[in-house]
């Protein structure tokens, strides 16, 4: 019988984390799971600091797998992470310093590029902003937050990163000049991403802290959808220069946005304003312009909330078909409409930031 991705957890699911009293599984020590044959290759994450904890685990691993019938060889890397912080992220307003500060000092803004709901184009504004920044003559680097589910491996084309001597990550230099880093560039594009709770924000700071970006202007965050733990974690940790919060038309949509909204005002985060996506699609033979999912929802909401309103971006197949080949609208096809409003949104955040 073939070996099963089940077979390889159940396996692993006999080892306990070291010092507690959870299976690596539970603990969301496996970070990757790669089956080829009766091969089985094991990427396992351990966050007790003790590099013999991470041999141990690592030996155990190697034990249990070829224990198992289909399993030949097996091959198990065990990284050992500084363990999460006891207590909780900060609360709220406390006047903690940002801790990552000194990791990003050769950077002069990092920018967030967030939204209250999910697919309402955050990468794909993100991507082309980034871009739009570029052209204006800044050193840009975009880093990819989103850990569940993360996209700029593709939407700025991927390639594995280099590490350099000293264990840290250098980052893509994508299309446009831009500097990208993206968990997709690590982790396995088809296996379920298992970090949960702590190591989740831990995962994020070895992230942030490795990456050498060297000097940048702007270092656009493609953050997850919504108000969650990355948003906040990053907020709290990130002296952020400002957020860009992405909507559409619709009135589900700017519910959400208005929330993403009160998250950054209440962490003390300068919200650089509102853009809408998908705002109206132009037919291409007869030029009807058409507001397919409502008019004038995100002006009204940006004058509402009192925040500047970024501009609109048109519904066009060029967007998607920029973001699937990693290259983006802006630079393929810099005079469409789409990428002028997103050069103009480029323009006004490098406005605000000066
Ligand atoms: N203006 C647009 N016109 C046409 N398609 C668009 C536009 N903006 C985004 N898209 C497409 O919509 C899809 C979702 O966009 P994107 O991945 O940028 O959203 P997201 O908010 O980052 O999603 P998630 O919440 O999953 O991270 C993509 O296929 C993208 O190409
Ligand atoms: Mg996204």
């Amino acid at each position: 019988m073939p070996l099963s991705q089940e077979a390889v957890m159940t396996a692993l699911g006999s080892i306990t984390l070291p010092g507690t009293d959870r299976s690596l599984v539970e603990a969301g020590c496996v970070r990757q799971v790669e089956v080829d044959g009766a091969t089985v290759r094991v990427l396992l994450a351990v966050p007790t600091g003790n590099p013999a904890d991470g041999d141990a685990v690592r030996a155990d691993a190697v034990r249990v797998l070829e224990a198992t019938e289909e399993v030949e060889k097996a091959i198990v890397e065990a990284k050992v992470l500084s363990p999460p912080p006891d207590s909780e992220a900060p609360a709220v307003g406390s006047q903690q310093a940002p801790a990552w500060a000194d990791r990003l000092a050769d950077i002069r803004h990092v920018i967030a590029v967030a939204s209250g709901k999910g697919g309402v184009g955050k990468s794909t504004v993100a991507a082309n902003l980034a871009l739009g920044l570029a052209r204006l003559g800044r050193g840009v680097g975009l880093l990819d937050a989103d850990i569940y589910g993360p996209s700029q491996q593709i939407m700025l084309g991927g390639g594995q990163p280099m590490g350099d001597p000293s264990g840290k990550i250098l980052p893509i230099k994508a299309v446009g000049g831009v500097k990208v880093m993206s968990l997709g560039m690590i982790i396995d594009a088809d296996q379920p991403v298992i970090w949960r709770g702590p190591m989740l924000m831990k995962a994020l700071e070895q992230f942030i802290g490795d990456v050498l970006w060297g000097e940048l202007d702007d270092l656009v965050v493609d953050l997850p959808p919504g108000t969650g733990d990355v948003a906040l974690t990053l907020c709290q940790n990130v002296p952020l220069a400002g957020a860009v919060i992405v909507t559409t038309p619709q009135d589900v949509a700017l519910i959400d946005a208005r929330k993403a909204l009160l998250m950054f005002r209440k962490l003390g985060v300068p919200v650089l304003g509102l853009i809408e996506n998908m705002a109206h699609f132009t037919c291409p033979s007869c030029g009807h312009v058409e507001h397919i999912f409502g008019s004038g929802g995100g002006l009204r909401t940006a004058r509402e909330l009192d925040i500047p309103f970024l501009g609109e971006i048109p519904i066009d197949s060029a967007i998607v078909a920029g973001g699937d080949s990693g290259r983006p609208i802006v630079v393929e096809r810099p005079d469409s409409p789409a990428s002028q409003a997103f050069q103009e949104l480029a323009r006004q955040v490098a406005e605000q930031l000066s």
